[in-house]
Order: C-alpha cells, then sequence, then structure tokens
C-alpha cells in the first residue's frame, strides 16, 4: 500500500481517466533513488486492468545500445506493424533489428511510433511506462519523447520516471513533471516502526531525518536497525549506517569526485550528522578550503549557501560516511577533535560533544586520549547527559593502557549505564571491570551488581550519578560541608545538587529524604576517585 502518496495517486488517476476519453498525455515521474517512482508506476498498472500495457526500465549496460528501450516496450504491440504505411513499417523494423538497418529520417521512425500506438489503442487505451528513464539509450529517449507531446488526442498514456540529477533528456520539450517528495512524519513512522513497539521517539525523529523521510531508505533501517536500537536502549552511529541500495544510489555522485572533494565530504558528514548547515569557516579550521566542495556542488550533492554548507539530500552525507573506509571515517573524527579541542593549562579538554568524535576515532589505547574522554563524560554527567556520559566513559574505560585506571573507569561506565537503564551494558562493563584483578575495584563492582539486581534504581533513574552520591550521604546525615569534603565539592555545589534531587524526586526537606531515600536507594559505589589521582 502506498502511504501519503494521495494527490500524487490522483494524479495518474486523473491522466488515466482522461487516457480512456481519449485526451491522453504523459507524465515524468522524478526524484532520488529510493523515494517511490517504481511503485507509483506500478500502481498506475493496477489501475490500468482495462488497458493494454507495455513497459521497459532503462538499464545501464544498455546505455549505448540504440533503440534496445524502444525494442523492449513495443515487443508487445508488434503484431499491429503492417497495419503502417511501408515506409513507416519499414522504418521501425529497421530500427528495431527486425530487418536491415534503413537509413530513415528521425521523423518516420517518430511516426511510426506514434502510429504503432494509435493502432493498437483502437481496441483498448494504450499505459507506455519507462521505468529509469535516465538509463534508456539516447535514440530511444528522443523517440519517445516525441510520441509524449503528441497525446492530447489519443487514447495512450506515457509514463517515465526518471531520478532526479540525470539528464533524461525528458525535461525539456513540456513533458508534465511530478517530482516526488520524502514521505511525511507519520507515514514514515509507520514505515519504520512497522516491527517494535515501543520505538524511542528521539531515535525514529533523527532516523526519518537521516533518511529525509525517503521509504526505501526507512524500509532499510526498520529491517537493519536493533531493535535495541530503535527503542533507544543502544546508541545509534551518526549518521546511521543506510543499506546497501541507499548507499549505491546515494554515493555514486561522490565516486567520481576527486579524493580532496570526496575527504572534504567525508570531514562534514562526519563533523555534525544533526546540524542544519555547516559554517564553511569551521571546515577552514579543519585544513579544508572552501573550494575543495566545488566538485561536489557541480555534482549535485552539496550546496554553498552562502558561508554555509549543505547536503542536497540527507542520504548524501549518511552514503559517504559509509562509503568510506574505517580507517577514513577515524581520521575524519581525529581531525575534527583535535581542531576542536580546548587547551587549558597543563591538559587538553574536549567539550562533550566534541570528545565523541575523539570516541570514535581512537583505537588504541592511550592515557591522553582516555583522560580527556573521561573528563568530557564528567562534563557529560554534571550537564545530566547521562546517555553521552555512558559512551564517552565506556570508550574511555577501553582506552585506558593501565589496570588500575581501566578498572576504576569501567566501574564509573557501568553506574551511568545502570542510570538510564541499560542495564546488560552495565552488568558487561561491571563484569570487565571484576576481572581485573584489583580488590577494589572488585568490592565496587559486586556492590554496584547488588544494587542493580535490587531493582530499585527505577525510583531514582531521575537522579545523575553525583546526585545519587550527594543524596545518599546526606540521607545519611551529613551536612553540606560534610558531603562536600567526601566528593571533593564546595558546600555550595552540593547544595545546588540538593535543589535538584528535591526536585526531582519531589521532596521538600532533609528529614524527608532521609526516610524516602533510607527505603529506596541503591547504595552508590563508594566515590571512586572522580579524578585521576
Ligand atoms: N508511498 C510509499 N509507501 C510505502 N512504501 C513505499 C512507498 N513508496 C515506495 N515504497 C517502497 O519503498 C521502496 C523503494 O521504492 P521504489 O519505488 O523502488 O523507489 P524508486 O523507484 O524511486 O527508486 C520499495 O520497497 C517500495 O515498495
Ligand atoms: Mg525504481
Amino acid at each position: 500500500m502506498l502511504l501519503d502518496r494521495e494527490s500524487e495517486c490522483r494524479e495518474v488517476d486523473d491522466l488515466l481517466e482522461a487516457g480512456r476519453r481519449g485526451r491522453g498525455g504523459a507524465l515524468v515521474i522524478s526524484g532520488v533513488g529510493g523515494v517511490g517512482k517504481t511503485a507509483l508506476l506500478d500502481y498506475a498498472l493496477d489501475q490500468s486492468a482495462d488497458y493494454v500495457s507495455v513497459r521497459t526500465a532503462g538499464v545501464e549496460t544498455e546505455t549505448h545500445i540504440s533503440f534496445s528501450a524502444l525494442s523492449d516496450l513495443l515487443r508487445p504491440l508488434l503484431d499491429h506493424i503492417d497495419e503502417l504505411p511501408v515506409r513507416q513499417s519499414g522504418a521501425l523494423c529497421g530500427a528495431l533489428g527486425l530487418s536491415a538497418p534503413e537509413d530513415s529520417d528521425p521523423l518516420t521512425l517518430c511516426c511510426s511510433v506514434l502510429g504503432l500506438l494509435e493502432r493498437a489503442a483502437v481496441t483498448h487505451p494504450v499505459l507506455a511506462v519507462i521505468d529509469d528513464a535516465h538509463l534508456i539509450d539516447a535514440r530511444s529517449a528522443e523517440t519517445l519523447r516525441f510520441v509524449a507531446r503528441r497525446l492530447k488526442d489519443h487514447r495512450i498514456v506515457t509514463l517515465f520516471a526518471a531520478r532526479d540529477g540525470e539528464d533524461t533528456r525528458l525535461g525539456e520539450g513540456g513533458i508534465r513533471r511530478l517530482p516526488l517528495e520524502g514521505l511525511g512524519p507519520e507515514a514514515a513512522r509507520e514505515l519504520l516502526c512497522a516491527s517494535v513497539d515501543t520505538p524511542s521517539p528521539t531515535v525514529v525523529t533523527s532516523l526519518i531525518r537521516a533518511a529525509g523521510g525517503n521509504p526505501l531508505a526507512l524500509s532499510e533501517y526498520a529491517t537493519r536497525v536493533s531493535h535495541d536500537r530503535l527503542r533507544g536502549a543502544e546508541p545509534m552511529d551518526a549518521p546511521p549506517a543506510p543499506g546497501p541500495r541507499i548507499t549505491e544510489y546515494f554515493s555514486r555522485g561522490a565516486r567520481r569526485l576527486p579524493e580532496d572533494s570526496r575527504w572534504a565530504l567525508v570531514v562534514a558528514a562526519a563533523s555534525d550528522a544533526d546540524e542544519p548547515g555547516m559554517a564553511l569557516e569551521e571546515f577552514e579550521q579543519l585544513g579544508i578550503a572552501s573550494s575543495a566542495f566545488d566538485a561536489a556542488e557541480a555534482e549535485g550533492l552539496v550546496r554553498v549557501d552562502g558561508t554555509r554548507l549543505e547536503w542536497c539530500h540527507p542520504l548524501v552525507a549518511a552514503a559517504v560516511y559509509h562509503e568510506a573506509t574505517s580507517s577514513e571515517r577515524r581520521a575524519a573524527h581525529r581531525t575534527i577533535a583535535e581542531a576542536r579541542a580546548i587547551a587549558e593549562a597543563d591538559e587538553v579538554r574536549c567539550p562533550p560533544k566534541q570528545a565523541l568524535h575523539l570516541a570514535v576515532a581512537g583505537l588504541e589505547p592511550d592515557e591522553e586520549v582516555a583522560h580527556v574522554l573521561e573528563r568530557a563524560a564528567g562534563d557529560a554527567l554534571h550537564s545530566g547527559a547521562i546517555p553521552a556520559a555512558v559512551g564517552l566513559g565506556e570508550v574511555a574505560a577501553r582506552l585506558t593502557p593501565d589496570d588500575g585506571n581501566r578498572a576504576r573507569r569501567l566501574v564509573e561506565a557501568a553506574e551511568a549505564a545502570a542510570l538510564v537503564g541499560r542495564r546488560p551494558l552495565a552488568e558487561r562493563l561491571l563484569e570487565d571491570a571484576a576481572s581485573i584483578s584489583d580488590q577494589r575495584t572488585r568490592l565496587e563492582a559486586a556492590r554496584i551488581r547488588k544494587s542493580l539486581s535490587e531493582e530499585l534504581l527505577a525510583s531514582v533513574t531521575e537522579l545523575t550519578v553525583q546526585e545519587l552520591k550527594v543524596a545518599r550521604l546526606v540521607a545519611q546525615g551529613a551536612t553540606n560541608r560534610e558531603a562536600g569534603e567526601a566528593l571533593f565539592l564546595s558546600a555550595r555545589t552540593i547544595e545546588f545538587h540538593l535543589g535538584h534531587i528535591y526536585r526531582k524526586l519531589g521532596l521538600r526537606s532533609r528529614t524527608e529524604l532521609a526516610r524516602s531515600f533510607a527505603s529506596k536507594a541503591p547504595e552508590p559505589a563508594d566515590s571512586p576517585p572522580s579524578r585521576r589521582s
């Protein structure tokens, strides 16, 4: 069933109805790969049972064979060839390889094709469908264009489907176009969520945006993205990897680019998939001159709007990114992270969003990288961006060369994972931590695991790890100063956290906190040193 194509179907219905009444016509259905052109042609064929239908589709390997498309299209109608004037039937037979080629003029041939369709339309109206018209041979294209412009007094309808951005030679000459856009959000959601009960609204929105409403991309996502990712329990790649057909359609243009232009696109795709436009100035900071995008703009892959770069279709970004090799992707993320890192007095800091680039870029254990990631995870945690903190913390741990530090970071990441309900990940991280022979870490891991199994986290999942620690200490009777000392924080910061805790848990006083918390909350790990010692 076609979703969200009411007006397009109506346009096809009207054309078919007019054809029945001897007021035929033609339509070029255009749009990007996977947008639903063939599906709309199929709809037309379904609606035209009273028509004689003939169809063909252009194929890349036959583009250079003159009249190959016309030959396929007209084969079912060749019984009528003897009804044509001799000159026309001779020209047609010659062109279609049914007799020795004739040196006839193009006009005779065009008239013979129109004449053949007319003869066939005497008993029933005729529908001629030409899919992938951007790939048909030039001689078929010019003949069919001639025919398509002369149908208004005939019971003949011609429908073409052609991909945007390709030269179809059908655009000129006044044939009506029906451009197809992506599906609207409701229909897109229906396609994407066909098999998932409770998809995460954020994930759904980001996938619909990544697909630009493209139905093929959406159905590929629906089958390829795991249920856990669709539910938001596992993080998504950014941009999410499209399926093979979409990758093929949308990376084609990039393959034709010179190497520096393609690299510029890989960096652009890696940089910020969610941003509507990227400032050219920022690319210059990444060592990419704005002229590197000229060739991509000429290919119709990106648009430069004043000082900003925009993708012509979001799937170009996803396809270019995932067609690149994994080492190119890592190099692109490293370039971005390094350019955006902030050098402070004696260390490098990375805002959490940029540190995510470092996380994707990193492969080898490296304490310096791990430390930057840990700091960023801490920042993310404090700002309430716990899912980001989980990802950053996990990578920080994995990239830590030293066993003791790695175990501690694994436990911290587990704690954050538990807080956002990613229990399998938390368990896995704790197991990894426990496998590192460090007595203190093993104890902490055991304690967190116990709290996970008590299913008490549900009531406090609103709290950040830091808030959980503050709440626990204050509930045990600690003053703000004592809690601050235990957590290396100022008393004012404790007060600030307490404000959040009260609001999130709907409490008003320390006494209420003590009462409620003592009965519900899990024991957090004894604050492991949250900074590098
Ligand atoms: N309006 C729609 N509603 C639901 N599915 C659609 C719709 N349009 C296309 N599809 C599905 O999307 C996929 C791609 O469509 P297709 O017509 O092959 O794209 P195109 O010919 O433009 O490359 C097909 O599986 C098709 O069934
Ligand atoms: Mg198609």
